[in-house]
């Protein structure tokens, strides 16, 4: 397969390096400072011979070399700083993100588009749009990075594997979202057993201001090792034709009484993309907490 990607700074890079020590493709590195992805590229590109792989890696500055790519990750755009939310981010990084549709959608009609850049559930709205794909095509990061965080935090409070906690993380890739304890197991055990509930109110407060965490921790800019970890799960899912079950950003028509936006759900994800939006059943409570979130994406979209 042949594997944009869009922006090559943190994310983007670390996304690269990941997706060609995971053997998925060819990458296409691009970015519209001049230089950077050509030098990363390369970078990464005389890295092959030791970790002996045979792909290769482009870094550009021009769309023509990523035509005909089989997904394109969209990682281009400003992140945050102290004190900033992902929506501060929404004016800047919707002309980068319409710029970037309308210049590579075009030219590979037939990829897949995960959008990165936040916020990632409105961003993945405009580039259904701009691009006039499929739904099922265009894909948001949200979910499968909160959920790691949770995952992290538990199995660190448990003292347990991190392989051994599953969790997830409804709602929209921002500070209302919805970590759903309820769903939430250590091998195989549901975790409101292990754990009193004061314990598990805090762990989910931290995941729901985990980007906030690392960003303040690192001063520069947000995170980028567990983002990209997780997007190479979600393009694996895809060009492996995993049906893996994975909370994405994913077009919701019609389920949890949404209809036609983007929000962070449990989907199937496989050679079609979305090709299951699962319906899960939710308390009052939680229910209330999705819309929240689901009417926070929806203002923002108002914004535009
Ligand atoms: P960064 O600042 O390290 O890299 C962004 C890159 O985008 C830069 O190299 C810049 O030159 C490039 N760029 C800017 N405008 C462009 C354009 N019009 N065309 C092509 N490239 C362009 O930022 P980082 O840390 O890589 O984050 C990127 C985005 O991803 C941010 O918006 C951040 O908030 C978001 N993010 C989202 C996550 C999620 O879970 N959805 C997780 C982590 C980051």
């Amino acid at each position: 397969p042949k594997i944009t990607i869009v922006g090559a700074g943190n994310v983007g890079a670390t996304l690269a390096h990941l997706t060609l020590l995971k053997k998925l493709g060819d990458v296409v590195l691009i970015d519209i400072a001049e230089g950077i992805p050509q030098g990363k590229a390369l970078d990464m590109q005389e890295s092959a011979p030791v970790e002996s792989l045979s792909a290769n890696i482009l870094g550009t500055n021009d769309y023509q070399n990523t035509k005909d790519s089989d997904m394109i990750v969209i990682t281009a755009g400003i992140a945050r700083k102290p004190g900033m939310s992902r929506d501060d981010l929404l004016e800047t990084n919707i002309k980068v993100v319409r710029q970037v549709v309308q210049q590579s959608a075009p030219l590979s009609p037939n990829a897949f588009l995960i959008l990165v850049t936040n916020p990632s559930d409105v961003m993945a709205q405009v580039a259904l749009q701009e691009s006039g794909f499929a739904p099922e095509k265009v894909i948001g990061l949200g979910g499968v990075l909160d959920s790691a965080r949770f995952r992290t935090f538990i199995a660190q409070e448990l003292g347990v594997s991190y392989r051994d906690v599953t969790a997830f993380v409804l709602g929209g890739h921002g500070d209302d979202m919805v970590p759903l304890a309820r769903y939430s197991y250590a091998g195989g055990i549901p975790i409101e057993t292990l754990l009193t509930k004061e314990k598990i109110d805090s762990l989910v407060e931290r995941t729901r201001f985990g980007g906030g965490e690392i960003v303040n921790l690192l001063k520069t800019g947000s995170a980028y090792y567990a983002p990209g970890s997780s997007i190479v799960s979600m393009m694996e899912a895809i060009l492996l034709d995993e049906k893996r079950i994975m909370p994405v950003s994913a077009f919701v028509n019609g389920k949890y009484g949404v209809d036609g936006l983007f929000l962070g759900v449990p989907v199937v994800l496989g050679a079609k993309g979305v090709e299951q939006v699962l319906e899960i059943q939710l308390t009052e409570e939680e229910h209330k907490g999705l819309m929240k979130s689901a009417e926070g994406v929806k203002r923002l979209l108002k914004q535009m």
